[in-house]
C-alpha cells in the first residue's frame, strides 16, 4: 500500500494511474477502522481497480472539543487493517496539510441540516461537506463509498455533488451490525463493558419503532415507546428519535407521508453519542 501525508505527491501518484485508464474509487474516514469501514473498502473494490482510503480526523466538524480529544486514534492498527485487506493508497493528512490557513468557508443546507444531527451539532455538515469536497478534489475520485449508518451525511453529500458538479458516483453501504444489533462505530471503542452492554437500546429502540409503526401506532405513541426503550438505565439518554423521508429528510408523522421513509435515532451512552437508523419496511 502507498501511504501519502502529503497532497502534491498523491495527486501525482495518481495522474499516472488515471493516465493509464484505472477507475479511482474513495472511501474517507477518521480512522480507528472497524469491519464496517472494511465493507466500504471491499465494495469499492469490488468496482474500482485503485481503492483509495483517507484518514483524517476533521477537526472543523467537531462542534463538541471533549469529543475531538476523545475520538479514538491508532494510526499504526488502521495501517496494518488497509494493508491486510488489500487497500492500494491510504492520505493521512497532518491538519496543516488540509488546513493551511483557517477556514472561513461555511456551507448551508437548507432543510437538510436543520434537523437531526444538523439540530444538534451546530456546524457539524458544514465542516463534513467541506473536508468531502477537499478530498474529492484531490483524489478526483470515479466512484465515492459511505456508510449508510451516517444517512443525513450521505444525503447531505449527494446534495453537495450535484450541486458543486463533482463529477463523482456516490454509493452507501449497509451498516454493519454487532451480533447484539449495536452498529459498528468508531467511538464504540470508547464504551466500557457496562456501558457496551447498555449500548445497542438504540437498535432495540428502533425494532420497536418499527413494529409500532407497522401496526398503525402514531407518531408520538412510537416516540414514547423509543424513550422508553432507550431510557432503560439512567446513564443512557435518548436525544432524538425522528421518522424522515430519506431524500429530503423532512419529519414524518406517518410512513405513508414518504416513498422511502426512514427512522433515525441519537443519544449518549454517559459521555459517548452514537447514532443509528433504519427502513422501517
Ligand atoms: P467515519 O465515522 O470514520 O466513517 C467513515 C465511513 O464509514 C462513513 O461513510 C460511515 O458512514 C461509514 N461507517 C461507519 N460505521 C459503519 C458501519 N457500522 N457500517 C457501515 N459503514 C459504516 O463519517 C466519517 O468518518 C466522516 O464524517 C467523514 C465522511 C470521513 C468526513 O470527515
Amino acid at each position: 500500500m502507498e501511504i501519502f501525508k502529503q497532497i502534491a505527491p498523491l495527486k501525482a501518484f495518481l495522474k499516472d494511474l488515471k493516465s493509464a485508464g484505472k477507475s479511482v474509487g474513495l472511501v474517507p474516514t477518521m480512522g480507528a477502522l472497524h469491519a464496517g469501514h472494511v465493507s466500504l473498502i471491499k465494495t469499492c473494490q469490488s468496482q474500482n481497480q485503485i481503492t483509495v482510503s483517507s484518514i483524517f480526523v476533521n477537526p472543523i466538524q467537531f462542534n463538541n472539543q471533549n469529543d475531538l480529544l476523545k475520538y479514538p486514534r491508532n494510526i499504526e492498527k488502521d495501517t496494518l487493517l488497509l494493508e491486510s485487506v488489500g487497500c492500494d493508497v491510504l492520505f493521512n493528512p497532518e491538519n496543516a496539510e488540509m488546513y493551511p490557513e483557517k477556514s472561513t468557508i461555511n456551507l448551508n443546507f437548507g432543510d437538510l441540516d436543520k434537523v437531526m444531527e444538523g439540530e444538534f451539532r451546530p456546524g457539524h455538515f458544514s465542516g463534513v461537506a467541506l473536508v468531502v469536497s477537499k478530498l474529492f478534489n484531490i483524489i478526483q475520485p470515479d466512484h465515492a463509498y459511505f456508510g449508510q449508518k451516517d444517512w443525513q451525511q450521505f444525503a447531505i453529500i449527494k446534495k453537495l455533488t450535484g450541486e458543486l458538479n463533482f463529477n463523482i458516483g456516490l454509493h452507501s453501504v449497509p451498516t454493519l451490525r454487532e451480533p447484539d444489533g449495536l452498529a459498528l462505530s468508531s467511538r464504540n471503542e470508547r464504551l466500557d463493558p457496562e456501558q457496551r452492554q447498555k449500548a445497542n437500546v438504540f437498535y432495540k429502540g428502533l425494532l420497536q419503532a418499527k413494529a409500532g409503526l407497522k401496526d398503525g401506532k402514531n407518531i408520538r405513541d412510537v416516540k414514547k415507546r423509543v424513550r422508553a426503550v432507550v431510557e432503560e438505565y439512567p446513564d443512557v439518554r435518548l436525544e432524538y428519535f425522528e421518522l424522515v423521508d430519506s431524500e429530503n429528510l423532512n419529519l414524518l408523522e406517518n410512513v405513508e407521508q414518504s416513498k422511502q421513509p426512514i427512522m433515525c435515532v441519537a443519544g449518549y451512552v454517559g459521555d459517548i453519542r452514537l447514532i443509528d437508523n433504519m427502513f422501517p419496511d
